[in-house]
Protein backbone atom coordinates (compact mmCIF):
# COMPACT_ATOMS: atom_id res chain seq x y z
CA UNK A 1 0.00 0.00 0.00
CA UNK A 2 1.14 3.32 -0.98
CA UNK A 3 1.44 6.39 1.56
CA UNK A 4 -0.83 7.92 -0.87
CA UNK A 5 -3.78 4.99 0.57
CA UNK A 6 -2.89 5.35 3.85
CA UNK A 7 -5.15 7.41 6.84
CA UNK A 8 -3.84 10.60 8.18
CA UNK A 9 -2.09 9.20 10.90
CA UNK A 10 -0.29 6.62 9.25
CA UNK A 11 2.52 6.62 11.73
CA UNK A 12 0.32 5.96 15.15
CA UNK A 13 1.97 2.86 15.28
CA UNK A 14 5.68 4.44 16.03
CA UNK A 15 7.15 3.20 19.22
CA UNK A 16 7.36 6.81 20.71
CA UNK A 17 10.34 8.97 22.23
CA UNK A 18 12.52 8.14 24.78
CA UNK A 19 16.09 8.10 26.08
CA UNK A 20 19.15 9.14 24.57
CA UNK A 21 17.46 8.71 21.11
CA UNK A 22 14.45 10.81 21.99
CA UNK A 23 16.55 13.19 23.37
CA UNK A 24 18.36 13.34 19.91
CA UNK A 25 15.50 13.84 17.88
CA UNK A 26 14.25 16.67 19.80
CA UNK A 27 18.05 18.20 19.77
CA UNK A 28 17.09 17.60 15.64
CA UNK A 29 13.57 19.24 15.75
CA UNK A 30 14.87 21.93 17.63
CA UNK A 31 17.16 22.75 14.69
CA UNK A 32 15.02 22.32 11.69
CA UNK A 33 11.12 23.39 13.16
CA UNK A 34 11.84 27.09 13.23
CA UNK A 35 10.52 27.65 9.56
CA UNK A 36 7.51 25.31 10.68
CA UNK A 37 7.21 27.29 13.87
CA UNK A 38 7.41 30.62 12.33
CA UNK A 39 4.62 29.38 9.93
CA UNK A 40 2.10 28.19 12.40
CA UNK A 41 2.48 31.74 14.14
CA UNK A 42 1.80 33.87 10.81
CA UNK A 43 -1.21 31.94 9.42
CA UNK A 44 -2.98 32.06 12.59
CA UNK A 45 -1.79 35.92 13.35
CA UNK A 46 -0.99 34.64 17.15
CA UNK A 47 -0.89 37.85 19.31
CA UNK A 48 -1.28 38.82 23.15
CA UNK A 49 -5.08 38.37 23.41
CA UNK A 50 -4.43 34.85 22.69
CA UNK A 51 -3.97 31.36 24.20
CA UNK A 52 -2.03 28.74 22.19
CA UNK A 53 -2.34 24.87 22.56
CA UNK A 54 0.39 23.32 21.26
CA UNK A 55 -0.45 19.90 20.63
CA UNK A 56 2.95 17.41 20.28
CA UNK A 57 4.82 20.18 21.05
CA UNK A 58 8.05 17.99 20.87
CA UNK A 59 11.11 20.41 22.28
CA UNK A 60 8.83 23.08 21.98
CA UNK A 61 10.22 25.98 19.29
CA UNK A 62 6.84 26.74 18.04
CA UNK A 63 5.16 27.23 21.65
CA UNK A 64 8.34 29.71 22.09
CA UNK A 65 7.88 31.66 19.03
CA UNK A 66 3.72 32.19 19.81
CA UNK A 67 4.97 33.13 23.56
CA UNK A 68 7.63 35.97 21.82
CA UNK A 69 4.34 37.02 20.26
CA UNK A 70 2.95 37.48 23.87
CA UNK A 71 0.59 34.53 23.86
CA UNK A 72 -0.32 32.82 27.01
CA UNK A 73 0.80 28.91 25.35
CA UNK A 74 0.57 25.40 26.89
CA UNK A 75 2.75 23.08 25.42
CA UNK A 76 1.43 18.98 25.58
CA UNK A 77 3.55 16.06 24.56
CA UNK A 78 3.19 12.61 25.68
CA UNK A 79 6.66 12.30 25.53
CA UNK A 80 9.07 13.07 29.21
CA UNK A 81 11.92 13.57 27.09
CA UNK A 82 10.68 16.06 25.05
CA UNK A 83 9.13 18.00 27.79
CA UNK A 84 12.21 17.85 30.00
CA UNK A 85 13.94 19.14 26.98
CA UNK A 86 11.20 22.16 26.23
CA UNK A 87 11.46 23.07 29.77
CA UNK A 88 15.62 22.77 29.64
CA UNK A 89 15.65 25.63 26.87
CA UNK A 90 12.89 27.68 27.95
CA UNK A 91 13.34 30.98 29.26
CA UNK A 92 10.23 32.55 28.58
CA UNK A 93 7.82 32.33 31.83
CA UNK A 94 4.34 32.25 30.07
CA UNK A 95 4.57 29.01 28.88
CA UNK A 96 2.76 25.48 30.80
CA UNK A 97 4.40 22.20 29.74
CA UNK A 98 1.94 19.42 30.27
CA UNK A 99 1.55 15.79 29.75
CA UNK A 100 -1.09 14.75 27.54
CA UNK A 101 -1.95 13.60 24.44
CA UNK A 102 -3.79 14.80 21.21
CA UNK A 103 -6.90 12.18 22.04
CA UNK A 104 -6.95 13.07 25.78
CA UNK A 105 -5.94 17.39 26.36
CA UNK A 106 -5.87 18.03 29.91
CA UNK A 107 -6.95 21.45 29.99
CA UNK A 108 -10.81 22.59 30.31
CA UNK A 109 -13.38 22.80 27.41
CA UNK A 110 -13.01 26.68 25.59
CA UNK A 111 -9.82 27.51 27.15
CA UNK A 112 -7.77 28.58 23.83
CA UNK A 113 -7.87 30.48 21.38
CA UNK A 114 -5.82 28.15 19.20
CA UNK A 115 -4.62 24.58 18.48
CA UNK A 116 -1.89 23.40 16.30
CA UNK A 117 -0.09 20.22 15.85
CA UNK A 118 2.86 20.74 13.99
CA UNK A 119 4.62 17.64 12.26
CA UNK A 120 2.27 15.47 14.71
CA UNK A 121 -1.15 14.56 13.36
CA UNK A 122 0.62 12.02 11.52
CA UNK A 123 1.44 9.72 14.66
CA UNK A 124 -1.75 10.59 16.21
CA UNK A 125 -3.84 7.38 17.99
CA UNK A 126 -7.47 8.56 16.65
CA UNK A 127 -8.07 11.53 14.35
CA UNK A 128 -11.32 11.40 15.03
CA UNK A 129 -11.05 11.95 19.03
CA UNK A 130 -8.14 14.10 18.50
CA UNK A 131 -10.48 16.66 16.51
CA UNK A 132 -13.27 16.59 19.03
CA UNK A 133 -10.30 17.43 21.81
CA UNK A 134 -8.87 20.70 19.67
CA UNK A 135 -12.57 21.32 19.38
CA UNK A 136 -13.43 20.80 23.12
CA UNK A 137 -10.61 22.89 24.33
CA UNK A 138 -11.16 26.03 21.35
CA UNK A 139 -13.31 28.67 22.59
CA UNK A 140 -15.88 29.82 19.84
CA UNK A 141 -14.20 31.49 16.90
CA UNK A 142 -10.88 29.39 17.98
CA UNK A 143 -8.36 28.55 15.16
CA UNK A 144 -7.10 25.27 14.61
CA UNK A 145 -3.98 24.56 12.43
CA UNK A 146 -2.36 21.56 11.16
CA UNK A 147 1.04 21.14 9.63
CA UNK A 148 2.44 18.45 8.09
CA UNK A 149 5.86 17.96 5.50
CA UNK A 150 4.53 17.15 2.21
CA UNK A 151 5.61 13.47 1.25
CA UNK A 152 5.43 11.28 -1.93
CA UNK A 153 2.75 8.65 -2.24
CA UNK A 154 5.87 6.20 -2.73
CA UNK A 155 7.95 7.53 -0.01
CA UNK A 156 9.33 5.14 3.07
CA UNK A 157 11.05 5.19 6.24
CA UNK A 158 11.63 8.81 7.76
CA UNK A 159 10.94 10.55 4.15
CA UNK A 160 7.62 8.86 4.79
CA UNK A 161 6.69 11.48 7.82
CA UNK A 162 3.97 13.75 6.70
CA UNK A 163 1.12 13.47 3.87
CA UNK A 164 0.51 13.62 0.64
CA UNK A 165 -2.21 15.94 -0.92
CA UNK A 166 -4.75 13.12 -0.25
CA UNK A 167 -4.35 12.48 2.91
CA UNK A 168 -3.92 16.51 3.79
CA UNK A 169 -7.54 16.80 1.89
CA UNK A 170 -8.98 13.52 4.31
CA UNK A 171 -7.51 15.45 7.26
CA UNK A 172 -9.67 18.31 6.20
CA UNK A 173 -12.94 16.31 5.46
CA UNK A 174 -12.37 14.82 8.44
CA UNK A 175 -11.71 18.30 10.18
CA UNK A 176 -15.32 19.49 8.52
CA UNK A 177 -17.03 15.97 10.11
CA UNK A 178 -16.08 17.02 13.52
CA UNK A 179 -17.62 20.22 13.14
CA UNK A 180 -15.25 22.76 12.20
CA UNK A 181 -16.15 25.74 9.39
CA UNK A 182 -13.62 27.46 7.06
CA UNK A 183 -11.61 24.75 6.62
CA UNK A 184 -8.83 25.45 3.85
CA UNK A 185 -5.44 23.05 2.69
CA UNK A 186 -2.68 25.25 1.40
CA UNK A 187 0.66 23.66 0.12
CA UNK A 188 3.24 26.56 1.89
CA UNK A 189 6.83 27.17 2.04
CA UNK A 190 8.60 26.68 5.40
CA UNK A 191 12.45 27.67 4.85
CA UNK A 192 13.17 24.50 2.21
CA UNK A 193 10.26 22.79 2.56
CA UNK A 194 7.14 22.29 1.22
CA UNK A 195 4.73 21.99 3.89
CA UNK A 196 0.48 21.24 4.21
CA UNK A 197 -1.49 23.83 6.02
CA UNK A 198 -4.67 22.57 6.78
CA UNK A 199 -6.81 25.57 9.01
CA UNK A 200 -10.59 25.39 10.18
CA UNK A 201 -12.64 27.25 12.98
CA UNK A 202 -14.69 26.05 15.65
CA UNK A 203 -17.94 28.19 15.53
C1 LIG B 1 7.89 14.85 14.86
S1 LIG B 1 7.63 15.37 16.52
C2 LIG B 1 7.14 17.08 16.27
C3 LIG B 1 7.35 17.91 17.50
C4 LIG B 1 7.04 19.40 17.34
N1 LIG B 1 5.64 19.63 17.04
C5 LIG B 1 7.93 20.03 16.31
O1 LIG B 1 7.42 20.39 15.23
O2 LIG B 1 9.13 20.18 16.58
C6 LIG B 1 6.09 14.59 16.93
C7 LIG B 1 5.68 14.81 18.39
O3 LIG B 1 4.37 14.27 18.57
C8 LIG B 1 4.31 13.65 19.84
N2 LIG B 1 3.19 12.69 19.80
C9 LIG B 1 3.20 11.40 19.42
N3 LIG B 1 1.98 10.87 19.53
C10 LIG B 1 1.16 11.86 19.97
C11 LIG B 1 -0.24 11.93 20.29
N4 LIG B 1 -1.05 10.89 20.18
N5 LIG B 1 -0.72 13.11 20.74
C12 LIG B 1 0.09 14.19 20.86
N6 LIG B 1 1.41 14.18 20.58
C13 LIG B 1 1.93 13.02 20.13
C14 LIG B 1 5.69 13.05 20.02
O4 LIG B 1 6.01 12.78 21.36
C15 LIG B 1 6.58 14.13 19.41
O5 LIG B 1 7.02 15.07 20.35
Amino acid sequence: MSAGDLPVNHHADHPGFSGVMGALVGVVLLAMGRSVARLAAESTAVGPEDTVVDIGCGPGGAARVAARRGAAVIGVDPAPVMLRLARAVTRHGTIAWTTGTAESVPLPDASATVVWSLATVHHWQDVEAGLHEARRVLAPGGRLLAVERQITADATGLASHGWTRQQADAFAAQCISAGFHDVEVAGRSAGRREVWAVQAVRP
